[in-house]
């Protein structure tokens, strides 16, 4: 019997790209950059199941293109904003994704971006190399203190509450917005609503999905309403935060400092204002980029592929509506 047909649209780690190409018949996009849209659209043609990236969009267009004998598309991502999921589902189509295995990754990396702005680690590296290093200086490069300080964490899912532990750990004080998620009485975190948080958070971490109603969730007036001192940290979507607004607020002092892994647009323009400010530290999307992590990442993903087309039930579904109907 010949194998399912499959595209994956770029070279993913070898744990779960073996997987994939022992039970299945890979077309490999193996460019560094993503394929374009023309070619996303002509490689999707009849085959019956898609492993995409977070930088693939996914909507009706380009499920139509593959045709109906697509059984399944799986995201190597825990975000989905990339997929369109309702097109999938109006066609019968489970939609995988990578939940849980990449929060402890994920919010080590927030919690890095957090010191390192807090304690400005990267101007201090960047004034090493710049030759500027004279002697010890008592006021050289003075940052926050993270005892005592609160930390105001939007979103509270599993990367949020993996914040959370992280900071007790430093001795913080959490508060959290999130409309959506009941408290968790094991974690020392006390819910606010979004005014308190912006208004006493000397840290503030964004760990929602992308929605509409998250998009420039920061923006000129909820910068307004942060405290001087503030150090964002963003590491869920780029489009939660108004780059525009975020440099209006990091030039004029109205917040201290911010460290992106996420932007909009993603890479951020090398010509983007935001890059001549000192007070921004800017990472290319790697908050999950450990190498257990992205194995694991890889083999979920494939996990994913592999259900769908042996019309199983995905381990990770996004919509799990499509085996109701
Ligand atoms: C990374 O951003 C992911 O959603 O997995």
């Amino acid at each position: 019997m010949s194998k399912p047909k499959v595209f994956v649209t770029r070279i993913i780690p070898e744990k779960g790209l073996s997987q994939v190409q022992q039970f299945c018949d890979v077309d490999l996009w193996t460019d560094e950059l993503p394929p374009s849209r023309a070619v996303m659209l002509e490689r999707v043609r009849g085959v019956d199941g898609l492993l995409c990236l977070l930088t693939d969009r996914v909507d009706a267009e380009l499920l139509d293109a593959a045709g109906p004998q697509l059984k399944v598309v799986s995201n190597h991502a825990v975000g989905f904003d990339n997929i369109v999921v309702p097109d999938a589902t109006a066609r019968g189509i489970p939609v995988g994704n990578t939940p849980g295995i990449l929060t402890d990754a994920t919010a080590d990396f927030a919690f890095a971006l957090l010191m390192a702005a807090g304690r400005r680690v990267v101007e201090g590296e960047r004034y090493v190399r710049a030759g500027k290093w004279k002697t010890w200086g008592p006021s050289l490069l003075l940052g926050a203190d993270f005892v005592g300080a609160t930390l105001g964490i939007v979103g509270f899912g599993r990367i949020g509450k993996a914040m959370a532990r992280r900071a007790s750990g430093f001795d913080m004080r959490v508060i959290y917005f999130d409309p959506l998620t009941p408290p968790d009485p094991a974690l020392n975190a006390q819910s606010v609503d979004m005014e308190t948080l912006l208004a006493e958070s000397d840290f503030v971490s964004l760990h929602t999905p992308l929605l509409p109603e998250t998009h420039h969730l920061m923006n000129a007036e909820t910068f307004a309403k942060m405290k001087p001192n503030a150090i964002l940290v963003n590491t869920s979507r780029g489009q939660i935060v108004d780059p525009q607004a975020l440099y209006e607020a990091l030039k004029s002092g109205q917040i201290a400092a911010a460290a992106l892994d996420v932007t909009e647009p993603e890479p951020i323009p090398m010509d983007s204002p935001l890059l001549e400010l000192e007070n921004l530290i800017v990472v290319p999307h790697i908050a999950s980029a450990s190498t257990t992590t992205r194995d694991k990442m890889s083999l979920m993903a494939a996990a994913n592929l592999i259900a769908g087309l042996k019309g199983e039930r995905l381990p990770t579904c996004i919509n799990p509506e499509v085996y109701k109907e």
